[in-house]
């Protein structure tokens, strides 16, 4: 057995989050992986079609992952059903590690389908809710059909977290925050000066949140964000994901924003 070799998981659940994404909830065959971290990956293969790095988006008490159909590999993993099996390796990468950020308060930013990777690092803050300060919440979606995990943001609300939500086009019945994610920045109720932050999403979206935050008070250390490059092994074998010196599959997805930020395709304004 390598690193390279799928282990078979079953389906168990499928839950529609919007209309292009879905949430598989997965159970090992015989063998499993090992219980990933908050912000890492696994390589997802739909048998005869083709792997993808997704990230986790629950790691207990059962393994999720929430995929958005763009190409012919999430497709596939979309369209899978209860009971079928995909073949799965890792965890792979580097996570959040909000652990680091015990005893302060916490901003987790989201674009889109960013708030998956960043709900197991929710959940983590909200199941040790006395090792941290205060939580905030920051999702932006472009509209409120494509808020992903609407059920469950009133539960992290009812836990103590702040949680706002932003639209870029609201539909009738929208009461909420209309415009860019950086306008709820102001809005976090954190001491950003030793805050945490933690942000998933487009490139463009991380970096502005990144300069709100800063502009602040935060200091660029201190703010984390994932970032995205195809990948092939996953491991740090093939090259694939190569940006600047780093292997983003074995250096990353999660890095300091102080050093992502020269790597970023979007650059500074
Ligand atoms: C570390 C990591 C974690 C990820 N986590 C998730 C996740 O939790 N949920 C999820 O839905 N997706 C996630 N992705 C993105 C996912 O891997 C891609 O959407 C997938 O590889 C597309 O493969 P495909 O064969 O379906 O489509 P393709 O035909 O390969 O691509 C379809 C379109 O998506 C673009 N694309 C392909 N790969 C990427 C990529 N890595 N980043 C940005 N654009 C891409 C292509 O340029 C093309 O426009 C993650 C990617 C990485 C690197
Ligand atoms: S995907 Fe192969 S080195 Fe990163």
């Amino acid at each position: 057995m390598t690193p390279m070799t799928p282990l078979p998981y079953r389906v168990i659940a499928k839950r529609a989050e919007t209309a292009d994404t879905v949430t598989l909830t997965l159970s090992p065959v015989s063998a499993a992986i090992p219980e990933p971290e908050p912000g890492q990956f696994t390589m997802m293969y739909a048998f005869g079609i083709g792997e993808v790095p997704i990230s986790v988006s629950r790691t207990r008490p059962v393994l999720e992952q929430t995929i958005r159909a763009v190409g012919a590999v999430t497709e596939a993993l979309c369209g899978m059903e209860a009971g079928q099996v995909i073949g799965l390796r890792g965890p792979f990468g580097i996570g959040w590690d909000i652990d680091e950020a015990r005893g302060r308060d916490l901003v987790l930013a989201a674009g889109g389908i960013g708030l998956a990777p960043l709900r197991p690092a929710v959940l983590r803050a909200l199941s040790q809710r006395d090792a941290y300060g205060r939580i905030a919440v920051l999702v932006g979606t472009r509209t409120p059909d494509d808020l992903l995990f609407e059920e469950e943001l009133g539960e992290w609300r009812a836990r103590g977290a702040q949680v706002e939500v932003t639209v870029d086009r609201p539909g009738p019945g929208w009461a909420g925050h209309v415009g860019l994610i950086t306008n709820l920045v102001g809005s976090a109720d954190v001491d950003p000066s030793e805050a945490g932050a933690y942000l998933c999403g487009p490139e463009i979206m991380m970096r502005l949140t990144a300069q709100a935050l800063v502009g602040r008070g935060m200091h660029a250390g201190r703010v984390r964000l994932s970032l995205e490059r195809n990948m092939r092994c996953g491991i740090g074998w093939c090259g694939h994901c190569q940006l600047g010196s780093l292997l983003i599959c074995r250096d990353g997805p999660v890095m300091p924003y102080e050093h992502a930020a020269a790597l970023m395709t979007v650059k500074e304004l």
